[in-house]
């Protein structure tokens, strides 16, 4: 029996419907990438392929990782699905006769790089696990309906676990740990390249006030590359407490809603994106702000959005980190979002240096 050819109209609402169940699927199911990929570092997928000269076959992780042949199958599941996602790349032996199975040769992409612990370049694996940390990412975003639906004024971060994030981390020294070790990868990162491309932002600096610095990675990349600039790192106890001593940074415990030392520039790196605009003004204004002659600025790096490389690997990070930010009172802001609040404060111009793909840095000046 002859089956009636379609016409091309319900052929394409078809197609076009199936994409829709497909990419539904890819919605509802993209936590299972989150979760593979912390797996993935976990395990040190990134770092054994790496240490196997760059390419490996499941194999070869197996054995690198420590992992138990029962599990070999799976570990083969779990490489496929992050290949098929972009984070590791996979391909199979052009030598091999037809119908011959070869092992899949699985080598690192872009991303995976960033997450090979290799001694020598950055390695993001601790900022991936911050974001992936179950403890504190699931309980807190798989509720967003409840946090919604709540007319309190609790963040989704308190309603999850009764506290800010910055309490936290004086209460769970493993949150603590997380969130320190994952500003250090970041700013090891992101330094590199500020200091690369934009480095006439420290010349002539003398001293420079790092609010909410961490363990001081930034600081310390600044006076390693001018060592004429004398580095302060302020933050919270439980984390200056923590902080390696790296011989050339100043560590200072302290609120930067109450005071912040004086210094010719002063840095905001992952700091201001966590807190609503009145508190930001209020923390800005904490800088007294020495003359414009002198060189003196505020330094600020964090998203802006729109601004930076617009592909779409770019803007989504923009926007997942905006709603990252919503765990607390924080959230990224658009351009003229940045102005108000820089105005707000008192300083009389800015200007936006679009360089660290989906951050940018604010210079603010009085
Ligand atoms: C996301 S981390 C960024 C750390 C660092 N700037 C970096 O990018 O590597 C935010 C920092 O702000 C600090 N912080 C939060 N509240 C603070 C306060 N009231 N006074 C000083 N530091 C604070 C936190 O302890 C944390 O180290």
């Amino acid at each position: 029996m002859e089956v009636p050819a379609a016409s091309s109209a319900s052929t394409s609402l078809l197609t076009e419907k199936l994409q829709g169940y497909a990419e539904l699927h890819n919605y509802g199911l993209a936590h299972l990438k989150s979760s593979a990929l912390n797996c993935a570092v976990e395990l040190g997928i990134p770092t054994a392929i790496n240490s196997c000269g760059g390419e490996a076959t499941a194999v070869d992780i197996m054995k690198k990782t420590g992992l138990v042949p029962a599990k070999l199958s799976h570990l083969r599941r779990l490489m496929r699905v992050l290949a098929v996602s972009g984070i590791f790349h996979e391909s199979t032996p052009s030598s091999l006769a037809v119908g011959e199975q070869g092992e899949t040769i699985y080598r690192l992409t872009p991303a995976s790089r960033l997450l090979a612990r290799d001694g020598k370049s950055s390695d993001m694996s601790a900022l991936l696990l911050l974001f992936t940390r179950p403890d504190t990412t699931v309980s807190t975003f798989f509720n967003l309906v409840g946090w919604f639906r709540d007319a309190g004024t609790k963040t989704p971060f308190e309603m999850a676990h009764g506290m800010s994030p910055w309490i936290l981390t004086k209460m769970d020294a493993s949150y603590n740990d997380a969130m320190n070790h994952a500003c250090v990868a970041d700013s090891d990162f992101i330094m590199d390249i500020a200091l690369k491309e934009a480095s006439g932002l420290f010349q002539g600096l003398s001293s420079l006030m790092d609010v909410g610095g961490g363990h001081g990675m930034v600081a310390a990349a600044i006076s390693r590359a001018f060592p004429q600039v004398k580095c302060t790192v302020l933050d919270l106890e439980q984390v200056i407490s923590k902080a390696p001593d790296c011989g050339t940074v100043q560590f200072v415990v302290g609120d930067m809603f109450s005071s912040i030392p004086p210094a010719d520039a002063c840095l905001l790196k992952a700091v201001l994106n966590s807190w609503d605009d009145d508190s930001c003004v209020k923390i800005l204004r904490r800088y007294a702000i020495p003359s414009r002659d002198a060189g003196c600025k505020v330094i600020i790096l964090n998203v802006v959005l729109g601004h930076g490389t617009l592909d779409k690997a770019t803007k989504e990070a923009q926007v997942l980190l905006d709603i990252y930010m919503m765990r607390g009172s924080g959230f990224e802001r658009e351009e003229h979002e940045w102005k108000k609040v820089i105005m707000d404060a008192g300083f009389s111009d800015y200007s936006i240096i679009p360089i660290l793909g989906p951050v940018s840095i604010i210079e603010a000046l009085p």
